[in-house]
């Protein structure tokens, strides 16, 4: 069976997430956080525009035949959660994706019943403006099981499917958690850098930025060993180096945060880090 994809907010990942499903023709609807109808325009790297209609309120219920994925901000998942817990049947099953950590923790609070999924993606999404998200790379999407949540087989198999139609390729992780201690190492080197100097990701390859770039991976190795995730700083410093590399003319999402004076997810990353370390 086919799940139904639900998207929360029009955000970069959201809108490439709805893009894709309009191309692989599976049935999606994606929620402005505006009332009204909304639209937004996904430009693909061969500069293909796919439209994709936002819907607005009211929200529909959903079944286990649905998926709700909340791909917004880390401080907007717990409003995000908040409005559709009661829309939601105890089978739906919800995946989060968002930079930083402590939703996994929130949602365990706001919707503990609940088929709990998490995700992150490497492809490069930038949201030019309100109407406009450019697909700025081609990456993967890591799935796996919440920490501490486990669902039937099936019905990972149904999120692996969504998944894998409409933001491939799409790889499972059996321990979401390592996987998220390595993406917020990476995004806790990138984002605030590449943010204080305002710079594109690429430029953190420069001799120049490596003492910082050397620190906060020593820094992140220690907190993220202790945490249980065993890691080197020179791992790291390799990961960090290969997403730089990878999208080395984008920047990042806190740069682009800092650039428009919007609330950024430094809490959610190096506040996460520094909580751990504590
Ligand atoms: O937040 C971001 O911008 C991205 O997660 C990353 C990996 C740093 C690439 O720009």
């Amino acid at each position: 069976m086919t799940l139904t994809l639900h998207i929360v907010g029009t955000g970069a990942i959201g809108s490439l997430l709805a893009a894709g499903a309009e191309r692989a023709s599976h049935p999606y609807s994606i929620y402005s956080r505006h009332s009204s109808p909304d639209y937004v325009k996904v430009m693909s790297d061969d500069e293909q525009i796919v439209r994709v209609t936002a819907l607005g309120s009211p929200l529909p219920r959903l079944t286990g035949n649905d998926v709700l994925v909340v791909p917004v901000k880390a401080y907007q998942v717990e409003s995000a959660l908040l409005q559709w817990r009661d829309l939601l049947s105890e089978r739906t099953p919800v995946v989060l994706m968002h930079n930083g950590m402590g939703g996994a923790e929130l949602a365990r609070t706001l919707i503990p019943a609940q088929p709990l999924f998490v995700a992150t993606t490497s492809h490069g999404a930038l949201k030019e403006r309100a109407e406009l998200v450019r697909h700025t790379g081609a990456g993967e999407t890591v799935l796996g099981f919440a920490p501490h949540y486990k669902v039937s087989n099936a019905q990972r198999n149904q999120v692996f499917d969504v998944f894998s139609s409409c933001l491939p390729p799409v790889r499972w992780h059996s321990n979401m958690q390592a996987a998220l201690w390595q993406k917020l190492a990476v995004n806790a080197v990138i984002n605030p850098l590449t943010a204080l100097f305002d710079i594109p990701n690429g430029a953190l390859l420069e001799n120049r930025y490596q003492p910082q770039v050397s620190a906060l991976c020593e820094e992140t190795a220690r907190v993220m060993t202790a945490s249980g995730v065993t890691s080197t700083a020179p791992e790291l410093i390799n990961a960090v180096q290969e997403v730089a590399r990878r999208t080395a003319s984008n920047f990042s999402s806190m740069h682009q945060d800092v650039k428009h004076g919007r609330r950024t997810e430094i809490d959610a990353i190096s506040g996460y880090i520094v909580q751990q370390a504590k």
